[in-house]
């Protein structure tokens, strides 16, 4: 087994004038690489900071994070940008959908990025895996927020990630496309291997990952295998 991410005495303090306000107090844990993880928490607990620093979407103010084995302290915006587009998948509490481009153009982003061949191909079966075929030429404002979600979760399956962060990803959809969307989760990262990290609200879907953080105040609260679940 290896470390696929390791946080490091992680805090994270938010300033705007003169008010400092710190949401993520000395937080530590290890991933190893195939991992499904949830974080759990209130409202306001820190969970979406975390992720994002995790991912490498933000810097923390202090601690480390080191991700496959790359350290992201001290990177600027540019190489954390490369490293999340070499193994990152992220799927955003609001979707963050590129609202000029179609679902499957939004799909094709991280791919062309990546300069690979059969480009919208490859982003049509993704969307088909999401159930969304029929939706592929229609804008986000065209979409529900549930299908827009979606869209978000093929965008990040087509980085073909090593990790995937998922912030609270079945949180706007009806049952039966939540479940369908997590066991996508859970086939990818049976098949390929992909560590996952989720936050969620939901305790069903969090027992199905073998591991949960708790977080409360910033602070982790407790970190416990789960009983081990055949998904
Ligand atoms: N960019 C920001 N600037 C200032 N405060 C923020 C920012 N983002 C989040 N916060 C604050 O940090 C705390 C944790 O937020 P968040 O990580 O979104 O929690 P959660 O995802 O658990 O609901 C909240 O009090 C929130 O208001
Ligand atoms: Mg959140």
């Amino acid at each position: 087994m290896s470390a696929i991410l390791e946080i490091q005495h992680l805090t994270k303090t938010y300033d705007s004038g003169e008010r400092h306000l710190t949401v993520l107090h000395d937080v530590n844990f290890t991933l190893q690489a195939g991992d499904t993880c949830s974080i759990v928490g209130p409202s306001g607990s820190g969970k979406t900071t975390l992720l994002g620093l995790c991912a490498g979407l933000d810097r923390a103010s202090s601690g480390s994070v080191i991700l496959n084995g790359v350290k992201l302290d001290n990177m600027s915006e540019d190489e954390r940008a490369q490293v999340r587009n070499q193994f990152v998948g992220f799927v955003f509490q609001n979707f963050q959908l590129i609202p000029t481009l179609t679902a499957l153009e939004n799909v094709m982003v991280p791919l062309e990025l990546r300069g690979e061949r059969n480009v919208q191909k490859q982003a049509m079966d993704l969307l088909g895996r999401v159930g969304l075929a029929e939706r592929a030429d229609h804008y986000p404002t065209q979409l529900s927020g549930g299908e827009q979600q979606r869209v978000s979760i093929a965008r990040a399956f087509s980085n073909r990630p090593t990790i995937l962060f998922a912030d609270e990803p079945t949180g706007n959809l009806d049952e039966e496309t939540g479940t369908r969307v997590e066991q996508l989760l859970f086939d990818l990262n049976k098949e390929a291997g992909t560590t996952l990290v989720l936050v969620t609200h939901d305790l069903e879907l969090a027992e199905r990952t073998n591991r949960i953080i708790r977080i409360k105040g910033g602070h982790i609260v407790s970190d416990e295998a789960t009983a081990l679940i055949r998904n």
